[in-house]
């Protein structure tokens, strides 16, 4: 299974041209790359710009709402984000979840509408700092996988990608540490095979995310064994994410 890197600019940067400069040194770094799939969510606003719109390139959008259209002032629908060549796109992500009202009834009723129109969702899930104390990760996981995901046809959930980022190692520079992360993975998988049956969920992927930096990077998909990584801040950064794919690259093709 090729890995999967995904750069998450968030509300960054503040003008096209820095976008437009960012993501021609990306391209110009990835060139070359082959078993590692680079996606790059960068804001809305900046889809249509020449730069995003190459062929071959992957865009993904941070987030889209649940219905295709109608009288929605303000949100984005999964049939826009296709028409302007989105392939993926990234659902529940825990700052939408904290700042923007976003609920597990939200995230399944996006990942429902985001796979009506056949884009690939990345459904984020992460337990607070909070609840790691408490010890309630692992229900936490289960609750938010499981939510998401009702209704959905194995069929479908196969375009699923499920990232798991503890919400204390987003921005923090805390990163997770690998068997914390690999015992994540390997829960929110159980969580899928009793859904889906094993085969479908080892067919998922599932990422990474909080804190990935180039020398973190290939420990998680050895160590923590994922397959792939949802890079916020340090994909800002097209040293740092380049070493970040880079250094994937070299541990997938040991
Ligand atoms: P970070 O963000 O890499 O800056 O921790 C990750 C994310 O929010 O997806």
């Amino acid at each position: 299974m090729k890995s999967l890197i995904v750069a998450n600019w968030k509300c960054n940067p503040e003008t096209l041209k820095e976008a437009e400069i960012l993501i021609a040194s990306v391209k110009r770094g990835i060139k070359g790359i082959k078993n590692t799939e680079v996606i790059v969510c960068p804001p809305f606003l900046y889809f249509l710009s020449p730069g995003f719109q190459m062929p071959g390139f992957k865009l993904g959008a941070q987030n889209c709402f649940w219905e295709q259209k109608g009288p929605y002032t303000g949100e984005i629908s999964p049939g826009q984000l296709k028409n302007l060549g989105c392939s993926y796109v990234i659902v529940g992500h825990s700052e939408r979840r904290a700042y923007l009202g976003e609920t597990d009834a939200k995230a399944n009723k996006k990942l429902k509408a985001a796979l009506e129109q056949k884009l690939n969702p990345i459904l984020c899930v992460g337990e607070t700092e909070k609840q790691r104390k408490l010890g309630t990760t692992e229900n936490v996981l289960k609750r938010q996988v499981l939510s998401a995901l009702k209704g959905i046809s194995a069929a479908k959930a196969a375009l699923i990608t499920v990232a798991y980022e503890p919400v204390w190692a987003i921005g923090t520079g805390n990163a997770c540490g690998f068997e914390e992360a690999k015992e994540a993975s390997r829960l929110i998988r159980k969580v899928i095979a009793g859904l889906y049956g094993k085969e479908l969920a080892d067919e998922i992927r599932i990422v990474y995310g909080g804190s990935v930096n180039g020398k973190n990077a290939a420990g998680y998909i050895k160590k923590s064994l994922v397959q792939g990584l949802l890079v916020g801040g340090a994909s800002l950064d097209p040293k740092e994410f380049i070493k970040i794919v880079k250094s994937v690259f070299a541990q997938n093709s040991d």
